[in-house]
C-alpha cells in the first residue's frame, strides 16, 4: 500500500474466507454451506416460522462445529495488529464464529450476529447459549422458551451499522478479507469508503464481485496474505 506510514486508523471487514483455513465451510464456494442447505429454509425469518426445529438444529450444528476448530494464522495476525499497531484497528466481521476473539482480538463488531448468543423473542434480551436451542431451554432473563439464534437472517437489519459507518468516516484504510462481496450492506462498504476518500485494499483467495472497487486487490490464502500484510503495516509504522 502506498503511504502506509500515514495510516492511523484501519477498519477491517472479514468474511467466511478468513475462517476457511480453520476448517469452517464458506457459503458460496463449491460444496459450501449454501449448496448444502437452502438459504430460504435456514436463514430467513419465514423459514424459522415454517420449521423452527430445522433452523434451531442448523445453528446448533454450526455452533457445535466451532468446538472442533481453532483460529488460523490470519486471525492471529489481526490480533497482533490490534495489539501492536500505534493507531486504531477495528474488525467488522460478517462471521458468526468466535475465532477473532479466540485469537485475542477485542475490537470486533459482529454485524451478522454470533453463534454463541441467543436472542429471546419474548423479552428481546441476549444471553450466551449454554444448551442446544433445539431443546428449547428457557431464557435466563424471563424464562420464556422463546430463544432464537442471535444471527442476522436475510431480510433483517445487520447489527452495529451506525458504529460501522462512523468508523469508516474516521478511517484512513479499509481492508476487506475473505468475502465474496455478494451480500449488502457489507459489500457496499468499499464504495462508501472510497466516497469518503479512504484507501482500500482487498485480500481474497480470488477476484471477488467487488474487486474492481478496491485501489489494490491481492489474491491468495488469508493464512499467507494477512500475516504478510500485517508485517508490512507494522514494519512501516514503527
Ligand atoms: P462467501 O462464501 O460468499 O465468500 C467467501 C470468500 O472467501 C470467497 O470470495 C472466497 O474466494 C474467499 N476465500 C475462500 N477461502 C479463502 C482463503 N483461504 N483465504 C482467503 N479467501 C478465501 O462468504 P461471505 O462473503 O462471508 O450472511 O458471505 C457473506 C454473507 O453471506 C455471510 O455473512 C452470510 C452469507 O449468507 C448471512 O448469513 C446473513
Amino acid at each position: 500500500m502506498a503511504r502506509m506510514a500515514q495510516i492511523r486508523n484501519i477498519v477491517i471487514l472479514t468474511g467466511a474466507g478468513i475462517s476457511a483455513e480453520s476448517g469452517i465451510d464458506t457459503f458460496r464456494s463449491a460444496g459450501g454451506l449454501w449448496e448444502q442447505h437452502n438459504v430460504e429454509d435456514v436463514a430467513t425469518p419465514e423459514g424459522f416460522a415454517r420449521d423452527p426445529d430445522l433452523v434451531l438444529g442448523f445453528y446448533d450444528m454450526r455452533r457445535a462445529a466451532l468446538t472442533k476448530v481453532r483460529p488460523n494464522r490470519a486471525h492471529d495476525a489481526l490480533a497482533r495488529l490490534e495489539a501492536e499497531f500505534a493507531g486504531e484497528v477495528l474488525i467488522v466481521t460478517q462471521n458468526v464464529d468466535d475465532l477473532h476473539e479466540r485469537a485475542g482480538a477485542s475490537r470486533i463488531l459482529h454485524m451478522h450476529g454470533q453463534l454463541g448468543s441467543a436472542l429471546c423473542l419474548a423479552c428481546e434480551m441476549r444471553s450466551p447459549i449454554e444448551t442446544a436451542l433445539a431443546e428449547r431451554p428457557p431464557c435466563p432473563v424471563c424464562q420464556a422458551r422463546s430463544l432464537r439464534p442471535d444471527v442476522v437472517w436475510f431480510g433483517e437489519m445487520p447489527y452495529q451499522m451506525e458504529r460501522i459507518y462512523a468508523a469508516l468516516r474516521e478511517a484512513d484504510l479499509f481492508v476487506s478479507i475473505g468475502t465474496s462481496g455478494a451480500v449488502y450492506p457489507a459489500a457496499g462498504f468499499v464504495r462508501d469508503a472510497r466516497n469518503l476518500g479512504v484507501q482500500t485494499l482487498e485480500l481474497n483467495l480470488e477476484r471477488s464481485e467487488g474487486s474492481h472497487w478496491f485501489h489494490e486487490s491481492r489474491h491468495g490464502k488469508a493464512g499467507e496474505l494477512v500475516p504478510a500484510w500485517v508485517e508490512e503495516v507494522l514494519g512501516s509504522s514503527t
